[in-house]
């Protein structure tokens, strides 16, 4: 993290998460299922990204496999989480901790070899990931969709995927493996995709 980020001091999804970070009875880091299930299928060499990373079972389980990580997330609490498990772990040389708006995180393009986002929507944020990737490199997202808002009133349109998203948005050169409905206990429904660039 070592850079000064007073610019994000009054951004409203950094404050409303560290709150809630801070208030948790603590990580599981479990890792995500679809970061289990897309580390376990063929990749090429190179680093792992994961957006909105949260203190993230996915991040610890791709640098346990060796793989250097860049986890991305606005809050420094989640962040500070995961370096410290990644300490323990003896891990934390291979995970650079990134507190950024992912709206304004700028990858290198094409050098990714896994590109993972759960838990988080933006459309535009989408489209710099897919340019991430590295050619074999996989995508995996999860979000809620637009029929999740009726279970959760306070969830904005824009944090929601709309129908066939996020794979209708995905550019020429990708190929879906999979992308499907997760119901998610009365809170509303999420949609997983799983993608290939060619
Ligand atoms: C629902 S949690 C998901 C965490 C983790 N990916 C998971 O699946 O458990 C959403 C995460 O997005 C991060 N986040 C929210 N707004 C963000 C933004 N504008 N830029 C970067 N991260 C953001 C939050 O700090 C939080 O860690």
């Amino acid at each position: 993290m070592g850079e000064n980020r007073a610019e994000l001091a009054g951004h409203p999804d950094r404050i409303r998460w560290n709150a809630r970070y801070g208030e948790g009875s603590g990580p599981s880091f479990v890792p995500h299922p679809l970061a289990a299930r897309a580390l376990s299928m063929p990749l090429p060499d190179g680093p792992v990204a994961d957006l909105a990373c949260g203190p993230s079972g996915g991040a610890l389980l791709a640098a346990g496999a060796g793989r250097q990580v860049t986890a991305v997330d606005i809050a420094e609490v989640a962040l500070g989480m995961l370096g410290q498990e990644a300490e323990r772990r003896g891990l934390r040389g291979l995970i650079t901790l990134v507190q950024a708006d992912l709206r304004e995180w700028h990858p290198r393009l094409a050098c990714y070899a896994l590109v993972l986002c759960t838990g988080y929507w933006d459309r535009d944020v989408f489209t710099t990931a897919t340019g991430a990737v590295a050619p074999g490199g996989l995508l995996g997202w999860e979000a809620f969709t637009a029929e999740a808002r009726p279970a959760r009133p306070g969830l904005p349109a824009e944090w929601c995927l709309g129908p066939g998203e996020p794979a209708a948005l995905l550019p020429s050169g990708f190929e879906v493996i999979d992308q499907h409905g997760i119901p998610d206990a009365g809170r509303g429904t999420k949609r997983q995709l799983l993608a290939r660039r060619r």
